[in-house]
């Protein structure tokens, strides 16, 4: 079973996200759980507030460290003082599916996310063990970040997708895009099928993928094929 910490203020927003399809099916399965940990719940102040204005000034407002590294301890006491703790930020090194793949050999993982401006420098310094972007472009807060990391992690392990070759046969897997699908019908508005699919010849068939995937990258992302 592998779980998944989300540190948040909007745990509903990641529950109902998570829950939903096949991260939802995996974890009614039993192969997979996450939970979300309210950063509120932890607060100390009277008014329930979790944040505060920067020192030295600038806009918006910074999350306490206090109630973040309040509810780390939480969790720590659940999934052991070596578990990852992945912090959500454009600052990170970019996520990738190779780095899913690694993660998805952890048993646990914690996924701190940020809003406002930030978090207190100190309690990062504390519990960050990586930082992860999901792309140069910058959201309101790390939960969708953390949805997607979770998501794409979920798939690669095993039992998740009821198919497990379709996780290894896919976009990014030899540093390759997939190649086209069809299904039926045969023609469709006068658009046929390839030839080569219908042929039931599977060396064939294979060459053929191989040979669109390599076309593809190529024209759609040939930056891939550079390394
Ligand atoms: N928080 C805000 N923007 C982000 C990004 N691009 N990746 C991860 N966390 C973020």
């Amino acid at each position: 079973m592998k779980n998944y910490y989300v540190m948040t203020l909007f745990p509903d927003m990641v529950m109902n996200g998570l829950n939903t399809s096949i991260t939802g099916r995996a974890k009614e399965k039993g192969i997979i759980n996450f939970e979300a940990v309210n950063i509120r719940d932890f607060t100390k102040e009277k008014h329930g507030h979790v944040d505060d204005y920067p020192y030295g000034g600038g806009a918006g407002m910074v999350m306490q460290a206090q109630p973040v590294y309040d509810a780390y301890k939480y969790i720590e006491n659940k999934s052991g003082v070596n578990t990852r703790v992945i912090y959500m930020t454009p600052q990170g090194k970019v996520f990738n599916q190779q780095m899913a793949k690694e993660l998805s050999c952890e048993d646990n993982i914690i996924f701190l996310c940020g809003h406002y401006e930030g978090i207190d420098e100190r309690v990062l310094e504390m519990i960050v063990t990586d930082n992860v972007s999901i792309g140069d472009y910058v959201l309101t807060g790390g939960e969708l970040p953390a949805m997607v990391m979770i998501d794409t992690i979920s798939r690669l392990v095993p039992g998740v997708l009821n198919n497990d070759l379709s996780a290894l046969d896919e976009s990014f897997s030899e540093n390759l895009l997939e190649y086209p699908q069809y299904t039926r019908p045969e023609e469709f508005m006068g658009k046929k099928v390839p030839e080569v699919l219908l042929s039931g010849h599977h060396a064939n068939i294979a060459a053929w993928r191989k040979e669109q995937s390599l076309i593809r990258t190529k024209n759609r992302r040939p930056d891939l094929l550079d390394g």
